[in-house]
């Protein structure tokens, strides 16, 4: 188990959509492992493959009491909307008002290939999305528009200046 490095914004990884999960074996297991290690390193509740240089459709999430991973994930079903603050460890954690769906229905597979559907509401929902979207070389700026994405990233090369 290790903590891995996280990749940052604008690192073209992050905006390529992953290639498919085919093998469920061990150094899935391992490479989840590591993904849980990180992304609680980082205190997130949500870390994707893309976010530690891997282009793969696969994220793990520990939000709101859903702790899973999900391996070539997909939104099937979403309801109603939500206007909150999202953040990422790839943008630094700067926060900015997104919209999503207030529900979201997720469709995975598991690290042994199992198929199942999980249905979130609320914060949950939203990492469901958000990682989601990572998987397909999207990130939450994606969805701001055009002056307030700019200043995420302002925000975020500013703050990393300073580190
Ligand atoms: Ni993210």
């Amino acid at each position: 188990m290790a903590v891995r490095k996280i990749t940052e914004y604008p690192e073209t990884v992050l905006g390529k959509a992953g290639k498919p999960v085919e093998n469920f074996d061990q150094s899935l297991a391992d490479l989840c492992s590591d993904m849980f290690d990180t992304m609680y390193d980082a205190e997130g509740v949500g870390l994707a493959a893309p976010q530690i240089g891997l282009s793969l459709r696969l994220f793990v999430m520990d939000c709101d009491g859903i702790k899973l991973i999900a391996a070539n994930p997909a939104i099937i079903h979403t309801e109603g909307e939500q206007s909150s603050q999202e953040g990422c460890l790839s943008v630094g954690k700067v926060p900015a008002v997104v919209v999503r769906p207030l529900k979201a229905k997720l469709r995975a597979q598991n690290e042994k290939g199992e198929w199942f559907e999980r249905e979130a509401e609320g914060y949950a929902a939203r990492a469901f999305l958000h990682e989601t979207d990572h998987c397909d070389g999207k990130l939450f700026i994606d969805h701001l528009p055009k002056l307030r994405r700019e200043m995420v990233i302002k925000k975020f090369k500013k703050e990393k200046t300073w580190k």
